[in-house]
């Protein structure tokens, strides 16, 4: 059975979910699913842009079959040749032969790469600026390299408005019937998934993002839909999410705040940190949020790293070293371009304390524009009454460059 959405009269969400997935490119968590999203206009041309991963072929297909009503399809856009977006693509040939290919150079490149036999089809490569009309409509091409792969690119159609926006402003989840950002609670129910989407699938990429939300910018009061590869489809309240990109694709916190990373192996470091957390409460600043890397995916931590300006990294020393899971968090900032933070630290050991120095030593070598708390709390086994005053100091050095901030 067919399950499609309009987005307009003539354009059609033909996508599908995948709730079985547990990890997103088989290493992010997706505990609400994914929807691969495609879309269909029926002009005088039929237009298919992008396809689906494999696992939601079928649907898909199925989809596409119903909206086309036993026309053939004219043209197949591929925004972005990922395969969870590209995979079906062959099927695609494979049913509806005639159809004309439209991508750029480097996706006609990666398609030949996954082995689609795209050959003796006929493939149109698309540039900058060119544009295609298919009747009523007609779109124009914006390249939008590494958002999130080099070969990316947006379509959009200057007719109805309508931006085709490959990864750009997707989310994790699965769309349960609503596909309209105006159909669900998006503050309060995607803004988490759409920020981990984008911290640990683009975030590496700001400057990238940065150029397309300038072309984007360009055109943003003709742009009426907003239409992504993964979650709802925007058509009002864009400041909202140009705001979020804005942040996260400049490193800029969303909100002043603590996050609190603590690797603990004994629950004395856990101690620590708690205390920490009492204490700035205590203090008046209530936005604090704690996670014990052990039971807590890198991408949550990731994401919730983006979203605040504190962070407090809490470690025992294991092998003499940085706790592995909490090393693994800061190899993920550095993988992902995260900049712009303001760290404080806790340290334990019990005979030979050394995750401190080679913390701030990794966020000052190895992290871009950093800054590192000058108080410190270093414990031997666990926190002693005896320290009270140094906790004390180290919660009114995190509030005091705060207040700076704000200045
Ligand atoms: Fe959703 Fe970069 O693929």
């Amino acid at each position: 059975m067919y399950c499609v959405r309009n987005v307009t009269e003539d354009l059609y969400w033909i996508g599908a979910n995948d709730r079985r997935l547990a990890l997103f490119e088989n290493i992010h968590p997706i505990p609400r699913g994914v929807s691969y999203n495609a879309y269909v206009l029926t002009d005088e041309k039929t237009v298919l842009f992008d396809t689906a991963d494999w696992s939601a072929c079928r649907q898909f297909l199925e989809n596409l079959e119903h909206v086309l009503d036993g026309r053939d399809l004219d043209y197949m856009v591929i925004n972005h040749m990922e395969p969870d977006h590209g995979a079906s693509l062959e099927e695609v040939l494979l049913r509806y032969p005639n159809v004309t290919v439209i991508s750029t150079q480097k996706a006609f490149m990666l398609m030949r790469q996954f082995g689609f036999h795209i050959d003796g089809h006929t493939l149109d490569e698309v540039h900058e600026g060119d544009t295609r009309c298919f009747g009523a409509h007609t779109v124009t091409f914006v390249a939008a390299p590494m958002v999130h792969w080099p070969e990316a690119m947006v379509t959009f159609d200057v007719t109805d408005g309508v931006l085709f926006a490959a990864d750009a402003f997707g989310s994790f989840g699965a769309l349960d019937g609503k596909l309209f950002n105006d159909e669900v609670s998006f503050d309060r129910d995607w803004i988490d998934d759409a920020r981990r989407y984008y911290t640990n699938i683009v975030g590496k990429y700001g400057p990238h993002v940065q150029l397309l939300l300038k072309k984007a910018g360009a055109i943003v009061d003709k742009i009426k839909y907003i239409c992504p590869l993964h979650g709802p489809v925007w058509r009002n309240d864009f400041g909202y999410l140009i705001d979020k990109y804005q942040h996260w694709s400049t490193y800029e916190p969303e909100e002043k705040g603590v996050m609190i990373a603590y690797a603990s192996m004994y629950g004395n470091t856990e101690a620590a940190a708690n205390a920490l957390a009492a204490k700035l409460c205590e203090k008046g600043m209530t936005n604090v949020v704690m996670y014990d890397v052990s039971g807590t995916h890198v991408s949550y931590l990731i994401s919730e790293t983006f979203r605040l300006s504190h962070v407090v990294l809490a470690s025992v020393t294991y092998n003499l070293g940085i706790y592995p899971v909490m090393h693994n968090y800061l190899m993920d900032m550095k993988a992902l371009n995260l900049q712009k933070r303001t760290f404080a630290i806790i340290e334990n050991g019990s005979w030979a304390c050394k995750s401190g120095d080679l913390m701030e030593k990794f966020i000052q070598e190895e992290l871009k524009g950093m800054t590192v708390l000058g108080s410190r709390l270093s414990l031997a086994s666990s926190l002693q009454e005896e320290k009270a005053g140094e906790l004390d100091a180290l919660a009114d050095a995190i509030l005091a460059s705060m207040a700076e901030e704000t200045k």
